[in-house]
């Protein structure tokens, strides 16, 4: 196989993320991008020195022969370019969310499904050295059956700039934005059990903010940039109850007048031991002792990681390790959580 042809769909400032790390992946070529914003298209065209540029995703997929393409745009319209791409039988990466809407991300899971090539999310903490630690612990049986995962991400003012604070553009607040790395990690980590009832609760508590101190992450695009459109949550809070037995208890905030935690915290409780991320342990009770061993690893760029992941699953045709098909039933319980909420009462699923 020669080079794996890759065309980047929404060059915004995560897909500044993908480019690089292609670019450090020799078995990736950039071929092409697309942008509808042309001021973003061609600086990142100029910076990356990539020539084809293109004003839409059709035009960019109909002149051009790819392998693989990232969807980098909007989460609005992750699935409508993602479908693009996988009618021309190309293998798939799209960002996070996978999209606004379950039933539009399980049309795109079964068109993956039918094209028979790689439909990968970028569910990036799964990528992570620490994560892949827990996990080889939680898979060799040493915490037993897992029976509850309490899962917190909470910032004390966290709010992205741009789309992100429009319903309908990004499907939701700190929800969708970061509460689907939080939701996927620790679902990932509990075996990926099936979601059977929701119970949620969405707020706006600090709501718009401009604390200058503060550095936050920003959308290249000019829509939003002054806020005007908040109409999202900023702090969620949700139980799931799971087919096996299981529950989650579960808590996202981009801003909160209270305490943060130190990144991504998950508490795998189970019926032999109990694992934790951040900081990284194992609980334990041997005779009559209780004992907490730390898990010792290395660093890793989770990033390059990720798109190094896709790539060897293109040259492979294999399942990757964030399927689409999974990202699909995060985005279905991250709906329960909100239609909990605006209904006042627990959902049962399917919606
Ligand atoms: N994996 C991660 O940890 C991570 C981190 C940050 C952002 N993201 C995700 O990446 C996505 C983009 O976020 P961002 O911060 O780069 O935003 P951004 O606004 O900077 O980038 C989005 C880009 O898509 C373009 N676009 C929108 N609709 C398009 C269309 N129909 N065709 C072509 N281009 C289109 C916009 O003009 C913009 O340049 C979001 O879904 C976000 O949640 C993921």
């Amino acid at each position: 196989m020669g080079k794996i042809r890759i065309g980047i769909l929404g060059t915004g400032t995560i897909s500044e993320s993908h480019i690089r790390a292609y670019r450090n992946n020799p078995k990736a070529e950039i071929v092409a991008i697309c942008d509808t914003n042309e001021a973003r298209l061609n600086e990142i065209g100029q910076k990356y020195n990539i020539s084809k540029r293109y004003a839409s995703a059709k035009e960019l997929l109909a002149n051009e022969k790819l392998d693989a393409v990232s969807v980098c745009s909007f989460p609005c319209n992750h699935v409508e370019l993602a479908l693009l791409a996988v009618e021309k039988g190309l293998n798939v990466l799209v960002e996070k969310p996978l999209g606004t809407s379950y039933n539009d991300t399980q049309k795109l899971s079964e068109k993956v499904l039918q094209n028979g090539k790689v439909g990968m999310v970028g569910m990036t903490h799964r990528y992570r050295n620490d994560v892949k630690v827990l996990k080889a612990v939680l898979d060799g049986g040493q915490v037993g059956n897992i029976k509850h995962i309490n899962a917190r991400l909470v910032s004390r003012r966290g709010v992205p700039v741009g789309f992100f604070t429009d319903k309908a553009y990004a499907g939701g607040g700190a929800l969708f934005d970061v509460g689907v790395h939080l939701l996927d990690l620790a679902w990932y980590l509990a075996g990926t059990p099936e979601p059977e009832t929701v119970s949620g609760h969405t707020i706006q508590s600090v709501g718009p903010i401009n604390t200058l101190t503060i550095n936050r992450w920003r959308s290249s695009n000019p829509y939003n940039q002054d806020q005007s459109v908040f109409d999202v949550d900023d702090l969620s809070v949700a139980l799931i109850r799971f087919k096996n037995g299981m529950s989650m208890t579960f808590e996202i905030a981009w801003a909160v007048n209270g305490p943060a935690t130190d990144g991504i915290n998950v508490d795998i409780l189970g019926d032999k031991g109990g694992v934790s991320l951040n900081p990284l342990a194992y609980y334990t009770e041997k005779n009559d002792v209780l004992m907490d061993a730390k898990l010792t690893y290395s660093n890793n760029d989770w990033f390059q990681t990720e798109i190094n992941h896709y790539l060897d699953c293109v040259e492979k045709q294999v399942e990757p390790l964030s399927p689409i098909r999974q990202g699909s039933t995060v985005v279905q319980m991250l709906e329960a959580i909100a239609v909990s909420s605006d209904r006042n009462r627990e959902i049962v699923l399917p919606l």
